[in-house]
């Protein structure tokens, strides 16, 4: 069975953006792939994080990862720190890595642009990212399109690697959903929708109540024409909305379109409103009953204890390729 590795960073509650790029192609992929998914919180903290806070999203994300399908029977769910060789190869990747291709990353220059005191971890976030796929023996990566430069370097990092060392690692793969790979801030759909957006109003967290999805709908951005078409260079903030909708019903953008045909933005805003509200109630109500179980801890000691085992045979061997400590 081929392997596949992805994770979500415990920055703020998961949007729908993360949910359709990422989370739900992962609880598709389960069944013809051995499974990791990781809550990748030493990414987090590559920039500042109330710690009180970050505990409790670590522990809501879990819950966000199983109550949207993931099964932690079939599929290895793990938190990042509990699995010391991430840290341990990412250094590794480090080694490896030249500052000229970490600089122009282009989520790093986002992150950094006009900031002061940008820590020297969101520029070496990447070979971390590298160090968390590799350890898998990773074949695929599911991402949603902004990870894409991510997934390369680690392909390049890896080719280095077994270059200069022997082959050791394995070449991964990236795969980007066909629907949704990059859902728009509602606000301004030319921008990604992003967790960490201070702007409330332009994203929609998979833990919204109906009340404030239907809002967040009813204030999106569209445009003046006033009729329902696919065309995201000239109409983003409805071709934003169709994607959405038909990434939580099923239903195709053409469908859409005829559906919406000769109605106008109301009628479109509510229907788009409804299919999430629809997709999300089941989420929302498994979340809340395993948020405070003790088998949500069952599920990630188990799934550490997997990783653990999977990621530390790996790392053996890249020491002993790399030729650090004793070879035994
Ligand atoms: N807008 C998006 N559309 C589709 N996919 C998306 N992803 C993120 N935003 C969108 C995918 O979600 C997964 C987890 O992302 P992450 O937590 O690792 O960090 P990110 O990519 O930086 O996402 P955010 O929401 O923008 O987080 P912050 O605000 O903390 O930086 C990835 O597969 C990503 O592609």
């Amino acid at each position: 069975m081929k392997t596949i590795f992805s994770g979500v960073q415990p920055t703020g509650t998961v949007t729908i953006g993360n949910y359709i790029g990422a989370i739900k192609q992962f609880t598709e992929l389960q069944e013809e792939y051995d499974c990791r998914f990781c809550i990748v919180d030493q990414h987090a903290i590559t920039v500042q994080q109330d710690p009180d806070e970050l505990t409790k999203t670590i522990r809501s994300l879990a819950a966000i990862y199983i109550a949207s399908g993931i099964n932690p029977e079939k599929s290895t769910l793990f938190i990042q720190s509990e699995v010391p060789a991430h840290a341990q190869a990412g250094w590794m990747m480090q080694c490896i890595s030249y500052i000229g291709e970490l600089e122009r990353m282009t989520q790093f220059k986002d992150k950094s642009d006009g900031k002061e005191g940008v820590s020297a971890a969101l520029l070496t976030y990447p070979p971390l990212m590298a160090a968390d796929i590799l350890i898998y023996n990773t074949n695929v990566v599911p991402v949603g399109e902004d990870q894409k430069q991510h997934v390369e370097l680690t392909r390049d990092l890896a080719e280095r690697f077994n270059k200069r060392y022997g082959e050791v690692l394995t070449i991964p793969e990236i795969r980007i959903p066909k629907i949704g790979a990059r859902i728009k801030s509602l606000q301004d759909p030319l921008k990604k929708m992003s967790k960490s957006d201070p702007n409330q109003k332009g994203t929609i967290r998979i833990l919204d109540t109906p009340n404030e999805i239907e809002k967040k709908i009813k204030s999106a951005v569209t445009d003046s024409d006033g009729f329902v078409k696919f065309d995201e260079t000239n109409k983003p903030g409805v071709s934003n909305l169709l994607t959405i909708e038909s990434a939580m019903s099923g239903v195709s953008i053409a469908d859409l379109e005829a559906k919406y045909e000769g109605l106008g933005y109301g009628a479109f805003k509510a229907g788009v409103a409804e299919a999430i509200i629809g997709h999300l109630a089941p989420v929302q109500e498994r979340y809340t009953e395993l948020l405070h179980s003790s088998e949500l801890d069952v599920h990630l000691d188990r799934g550490a204890e997997k990783a653990n085992t999977i990621a530390s045979a790996t790392l053996k061997k890249m020491e002993s390729a790399m030729g650090i400590g004793r070879r035994r």
